[in-house]
């Protein structure tokens, strides 16, 4: 198995490390051959060099590797985000990773923030479009700086790109047992990309009668997510919306410390990382809590086919949350690199 791991910035690089860790042991005690390079790809490295991707980088993912492990990138010293730029939205738009897998499972009633919800009743996926939407860069100024000041941004959905998302939702609905698929747009107020949206996933939803579908409005999906998140199985949403709303799912997991996500294309390389960001102010202090980017390392081994191995970290992790070893911010008291170790220990099964 051959991984490019690029740990950014911040706590990127503290919870990248340990995510590194748990995937040698679980390799290890799986007898997985297992082959890692680093890249520097950073803030700090595009500070000293000038350079965020060196050309030809993400060829060399896709000749080279299985699958690429990214922990966070955000440096206040580049407040245009010029190098997440490049990197992160780089590597989901050069590989045409369209697929952003966004796993929201609770793995302790201990974790839920709800009163009446907790491990057995938050259990659904996010597939978040990646590709398109507000985040192509389209649009543009005028009169900057100017009182006159004009700024567009433009959301972009295409026919192709919104079939694919929504097809692989319900393939994947259909592949792993879930009955429901939830589309959740914004067609109310707009109009053309809602249009295309609810065209696309009503012809798509006839092709797969054996499932439930329907859509709710994002600000209702919201809402809905909260107030009762048992009605949740799959849900499938355009780039900013799931950008948005697997924030608020993180919430229900434990927080941002625990979610996990995979930018998939299919049968391609494709990259894992965490859902949270670099979170500056927690970088080197021990406090990160490395289980969301430990939990990626397991949506990476599914992805990659190794089942049982995703299995044995996903268990690992949930053995040591029910026993709080774990960090400050899901109830523990260990540090980063503890809180990992705990995971390894875990790792018991062989194959
Ligand atoms: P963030 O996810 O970095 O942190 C927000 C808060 O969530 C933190 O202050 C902390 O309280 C908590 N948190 C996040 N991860 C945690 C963890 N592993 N353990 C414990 N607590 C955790 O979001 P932000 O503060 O809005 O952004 C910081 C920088 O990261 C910005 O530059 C932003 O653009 C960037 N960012 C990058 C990614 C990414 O690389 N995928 C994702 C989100 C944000
Ligand atoms: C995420 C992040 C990124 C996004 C940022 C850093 C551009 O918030 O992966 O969720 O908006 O996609
Ligand atoms: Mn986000």
């Amino acid at each position: 198995m051959r991984i490019a791991v690029v740990p950014g910035d911040g706590i990127g690089v503290d919870v990248t490390r340990e995510a590194v860790k748990v995937l040698e042991e679980v390799c290890r005690r799986h007898l997985i051959a297992l082959e890692m390079t680093s890249f520097p790809w950073s803030a700090d490295h595009y500070l000293q060099t000038g350079e965020t991707v060196p050309p030809g980088g993400f060829e060399d993912f896709s000749r080279n590797y299985d699958a690429i492990l990214m922990g966070a990138f955000g440096d206040p010293r580049i407040p245009d985000m010029k190098h997440a730029a490049d990197i992160l939205l780089g590597a989901r738009f050069q590989l045409d990773l369209y697929v952003n897998y966004r796993p929201v499972r609770c793995l302790d009633d201990r974790l839920s923030p709800l009163k009446n919800f907790g491990a057995r009743d938050i259990d659904f996926i996010v597939f978040r479009e990646n590709t398109e939407g507000a985040y192509v860069g389209s649009g543009g100024n005028f009169k900057k700086g100017t009182p006159d000041e004009v700024a567009v941004q433009e959301d972009l959905s295409t026919r192709k790109g919104v079939e694919r998302i929504i097809r692989h939702a319900f393939d994947f609905a259909r592949a792993r047992g879930r009955r429901k698929v939830v589309m959740s747009d914004k067609s109310n107020a707009m109009r053309y990309v809602g249009d295309l949206w609810q065209r696309t996933f009503a012809e798509v939803a006839s092709e797969y009668p054996d499932l439930e579908s329907s859509s709710l409005f994002v600000d209702a999906l919201c809402m809905q997510i909260v107030k009762d998140p048992r009605q949740f199985d799959v849900i499938v949403t355009n780039n900013m919306f799931g950008d948005i709303v697997t924030d608020l799912a993180a919430a229900l997991q434990g927080g941002l410390g625990m979610a996990a996500s995979g930018n998939i294309h299919p049968g391609k390389v494709s990259m894992f990382e965490p859902v949270h960001g670099s979170a500056p102010k927690y970088a080197g202090t021990g406090r990160a809590n490395p289980f969301g980017a430990i939990l990626t390392v397991a949506v990476m081994l599914d992805h990659l086919g190794r089942r049982q191995e995703a299995d044995a970290v996903e268990t690992a992790v949930q053995s040591c949350v029910r026993e709080s070893r774990c960090t400050r911010d899901i109830g523990g008291s260990l540090s980063t690199s503890a809180a990992g170790d705990a995971v390894c220990e875990k790792i018991v099964l062989g194959p």
